[in-house]
């Protein structure tokens, strides 16, 4: 396993090997590079964390980040780097749904402050937190587009708009009641359908 922590990034090849993408992953990464010189695939870097996060239960572990980086001849560090600049990208492991209250400002005047409220009471978690059971993870994030339909959150790759606690209710429960992780990008649900 890499380790980021010390400054030092010590290389496991075994483990590196240990992941891999699916066919149909693959399929999109390579089509990914295609659209870049092959000295150049670094450009390609934040769609193909994406797909990474997408594949390996919607989180870049270290390993998940060697790997990434093997595929583009690029240095882990390079991976770490943008992967931890970008608040999409999760660095540690989230439960099946990840919910993403947006707190900017068309949503916070909007009410996503009760919003959010509402959640961590409802499932006894504070942002950055997972249930006991693993099944929701919540986040708070920044304007995520959608300001029209303000106050908003985003689990995986469905937007939940104008919410209130009713609205707030029914999306929990549908979740439960479907048991198994949402998609995280569009990607996955286009894989899964
Ligand atoms: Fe929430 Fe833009 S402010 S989506």
């Amino acid at each position: 396993m890499s380790d980021f922590s010390n400054g030092t990034l010590q290389f496991n090849q075994a483990t590196r090997q240990s992941l891999a993408f699916s066919n149909e992953a693959m399929k999109e990464v390579k089509e990914l590079l295609s659209h870049y010189p092959s000295d150049k695939s670094k450009s390609a870097l934040i769609p193909i964390l994406h797909i990474a996060q997408s594949e390996f239960d919607g989180w870049l572990s270290p390993e998940a980040m060697d790997y990434v980086a093997s595929l583009l001849n690029i240095s882990s560090i390079e991976v770490f780097e943008v992967a931890s600049f970008y608040t999409m990208f999760n660095l540690k492991p989230v439960g099946n749904c990840l919910l993403e209250v947006c707190q900017t400002s068309s949503c916070w005047l909007k009410g996503s402050d009760n919003a959010l409220k509402y959640l961590e009471q409802k499932l006894g978690i504070k942002p950055g937190e997972t249930t006991a059971d693993g099944f929701f993870t919540l986040k708070t994030v920044e304007c995520l587009g959608s300001c029209g339909t303000a106050p908003m959150m985003q689990c995986g790759a469905a937007f939940h708009e104008n919410l209130n606690e009713d609205k707030l209710d029914e999306i929990i429960e549908t979740y439960q009641a479907k048991g198994k992780r949402t998609f995280y990008t569009d990607l996955q649900a286009k894989h899964t359908k």
